[in-house]
């Protein structure tokens, strides 16, 4: 095994890795390096973002430095939120280069950019000199075609973008297939920047093979994996070390604390359900039988259905 633990990234997911979750997962979970937002997105006003500041007031959960992230092509607008982020102490921005949904990409926004590399470039030549903080980027190959990042990293490097994060698939393809490991060398040849590699790891098995293969890359942003195994960080670290039944109380007390959380934070609304539900896709895929255990969370619609759907998961399923 590389000897230096990794860095590990909690990847964003919109709708999931909220405010509360990475506070209550930085909180159970003391194993990972960075958070990043999910996308903040038409930011037209600074009053319009102050209507999100919350979330952006927290420079840090726990201690772990937090990374809001912008979805945009539009200089002024990435320059209006690296302020604000700025005025309340965030070191960094992440831009979405990404994003591959079809209704984002079309409007030549996060994956949809990547075939253009004149206007990355114009709108970094717009931001860059003016931006008092990092920005960093995370990105795919590219949208219909896995060459494109080979016509933006001559740009990233000259501008200095501060880490570059390739999720190594195309925007076309969504999430299917698998992410291209073949091409990795290739990337580091030509970045001159420090690299971040995002994309199926989800298990330590999965780690050890990536690390056998790139002994030089020693950041690693993590999401389904960890959405579905909360240890998974720690395990790569190699600072956890317990038996199956103490890792299943791990995860119960983390379940329970991020509900009472959102409980807390909706004012015991039962809008909470349908946020712990989208956690719970990923989550039911750590246990022995992810479709009965998802079932059990799937038909619950008010709070003490869903208690005694989580009750039932824990002491029914492994
Ligand atoms: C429901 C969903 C929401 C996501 N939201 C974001 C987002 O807001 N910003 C972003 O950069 N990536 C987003 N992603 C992509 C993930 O951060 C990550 O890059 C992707 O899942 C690949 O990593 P993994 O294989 O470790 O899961 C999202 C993915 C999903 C499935």
């Amino acid at each position: 095994m590389n000897s230096i633990p990794p860095a590990i990234y909690l990847a964003p997911f919109q709708g999931i890795t909220t405010f509360a979750y990475r506070e209550v997962y930085s909180k159970h979970f003391p194993c990972i390096d960075k958070l990043f937002t999910p996308f903040f997105t038409n930011v037209q006003t600074s009053g319009g973002v102050a209507l999100k500041a919350r979330e952006l007031e927290i420079i840090s959960h726990n201690q772990v430095e937090v990374v809001p992230q912008v979805l945009s092509k539009d200089g002024a607008e990435m320059l209006r939120f690296i302020q604000f982020c700025h005025e309340r102490g965030h070191r960094e921005v992440n831009w979405n280069l990404g994003c591959p949904y079809p209704r984002v990409a079309r409007k030549q926004r996060g994956s949809g950019l990547l075939p253009y590399p004149d206007v990355v470039r114009s709108i970094l030549d717009e931001v860059m000199p003016a931006s008092p903080i990092k920005l960093s980027v995370k990105c795919r190959l590219g949208y219909e075609d896995d060459q494109d990042i080979f016509n933006l990293l001559p740009v990233f490097n000259e501008y200095g973008i501060s880490e570059l994060t390739v999720h190594t698939r195309i925007g076309k393809q969504l999430y299917g297939g698998q992410a291209d490991w073949a091409i990795i060398p290739q990337i580091l040849e030509n970045l001159k920047i420090p690299f971040v590699y995002n994309g199926d790891i989800f298990s330590v098995e999965d780690y050890l093979r990536f690390t056998q293969m790139f002994p030089e890359v020693k950041t690693l942003m993590i999401g389904r994996g960890l959405l579905t195994d909360p240890l998974l960080p720690c395990k790569i670290k190699g600072v956890f070390e317990y038996n199956l039944p103490e890792q299943q109380l791990k995860i119960k007390r983390f379940i329970e604390d991020l509900y009472l959380t959102y409980r807390k934070q909706m004012n015991d609304r039962p809008q909470v359900i349908p946020v712990l539900k989208e956690l719970w896709r990923h989550l039911s895929f750590g246990f022995e039988d992810p479709v009965k255990v998802f079932n059990c969370i799937k038909k619950t619609n008010t709070l003490d259905d869903y208690e005694s759907g989580v009750a039932k998961v824990f002491s029914e399923y492994q």
